[in-house]
């Protein structure tokens, strides 16, 4: 079952290697969604995983990111985020940013907030 904010976690905090990211699906506001899910450390931060750029997914093979110090590349053009805001800080889409999900991580899970 897709999780919603009253079901499952998105996933474990320890399935994520620190600095990386996984791709999960939830349910948002009634859509089934494709998550990009960062950990730094103990935390996790949420993002939908679509371009601002022209609308694609961030990964370059279902659930691979390109994620390097910190740094969340898209897949299709090459447009780099901060993985701690989402703010685009470089590419076709600069200025614009990622649409964060709130999520916290309880008892090693992350779950939507
Ligand atoms: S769709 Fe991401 S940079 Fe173009």
């Amino acid at each position: 079952m897709t999780p919603t904010a009253d079901t499952a976690p998105l996933c474990l905090l320890a399935d994520i290697p620190d600095g990386n990211a996984v791709e999960t699906e939830a349910v948002i506001q009634g859509e089934v969604e494709s998550l990009l899910i960062y950990r730094s450390g103990e935390e996790a931060r949420a993002y939908l995983n679509v371009c601002p750029h022209a609308g694609r997914r961030l990964d370059y093979a279902p659930g691979k990111f390109l994620v390097r110090n910190g740094t969340i590349i898209c897949a299709a053009h090459g447009a780099t985020f901060t993985a701690e805001s989402g703010d685009c800080t470089n590419g076709p889409c600069r200025e614009d940013r990622l649409r964060a999900v709130p999520v916290s991580v309880v008892d090693g899970e992350v779950r939507l907030a």
